[in-house]
């Protein structure tokens, strides 16, 4: 899919269903006709607004949403701090935790993602008071859709954990407990939403080459070697976006 803008109008292209359309195709490209279709339908339809944009992860997501011919509406604390420019991106420079901020970034959109989390040395706490602020702004605008990132640590998921990981997280939520419990009370307020909410629990995340496959859902495990390529998190991150596979679910998410 590209897309093309010209004059405040933005044209979507995709080559495979023009040939599907106008009967050119070839006969493997025909039976993709409702799914090209309805993907289409999707990212005409779509404006991402990202919270945590200037992160490692925000930044992948930001390549893969411009990518797939998605606008995203994106709020960074320094205007300076995302060096990405693109006529499908709007940079709203402000802050998380004011009302006016999240409101501007939020109007006009139809998904929000939130990718934000504490930096070393861990002293901000804030992730769960920018989550309620930014929920309660959606509902304010009639927004549904809620993609938030946490972490695959956080929260109380002894199933999803080999004994291993899950000492390791013990020992993360004793070295800092108020970060642990601020992204534990997240993780309730996005399943409190009343949202069309999905939880995203990743392992360690790597900036290695996208492996191009990954393991998500609700019954995976993690491992102390389990890890995640941002480039494949963020395909994961636009994918939901347009297909809604995880509704109302905690995914954990691995390759
Ligand atoms: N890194 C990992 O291996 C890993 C593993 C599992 C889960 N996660 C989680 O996945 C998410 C993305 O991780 P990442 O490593 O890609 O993120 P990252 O590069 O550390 O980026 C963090 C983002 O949060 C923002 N942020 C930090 N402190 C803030 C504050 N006090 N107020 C407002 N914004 C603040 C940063 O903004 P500035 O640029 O303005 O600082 C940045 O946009 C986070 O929730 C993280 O906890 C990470």
């Amino acid at each position: 899919m590209y897309t093309l803008d010209t004059d405040n109008i933005t044209l979507y292209i995709c080559p495979e269903l023009i040939l599907i359309l106008t009967g050119r195709a070839p006969g493997n490209l025909k039976n993709r006709k409702a799914d090209l279709l309805n993907t289409a339908t999707s990212i005409a339809g779509n404006t991402l607004a990202l919270f945590g944009a200037s992160g490692a992860t925000g930044r992948a997501i930001i390549d893969q949403a411009l990518h797939n011919g998605l606008k995203v509406r994106a709020l960074v604390r320094a205007a300076s701090s995302l060096a990405i420019r693109s006529p499908q991106l709007d940079i709203i420079t402000g802050a998380l935790l004011n009302r006016e901020d999240v409101t501007a970034t939020l109007t006009g959109c139809t998904t929000a993602i939130c990718v934000f989390g504490p930096r070393p040395p861990y002293r901000d706490i804030f992730c769960a008071e920018a989550t309620a602020l930014i929920v309660e702004v959606m509902r304010g605008l009639s927004i549904r859709r809620l993609l938030c990132q946490t972490g695959g640590m956080i929260g109380d998921y002894r199933a999803n954990r080999t004994w291993p990981f899950q000492l390791m997280t013990t020992a993360f939520n004793k070295r800092l407990p108020a970060i642990a419990a601020d992204r534990a009370k997240q993780e309730q307020m996005v399943r409190d939403s009343g949202l069309d909410w999905t939880l995203i629990k990743p392992p360690r995340l790597t900036d290695g080459a996208a492996r191009g496959t990954w393991r998500a859902g609700t019954g995976v495990r993690l491992g102390m070697l389990s890890s995640l390529t941002r480039t494949d998190l963020s395909a994961f991150v636009i994918d939901e976006t347009l297909h809604n596979h995880h509704l109302h679910q905690a995914v954990f998410i691995k390759n």
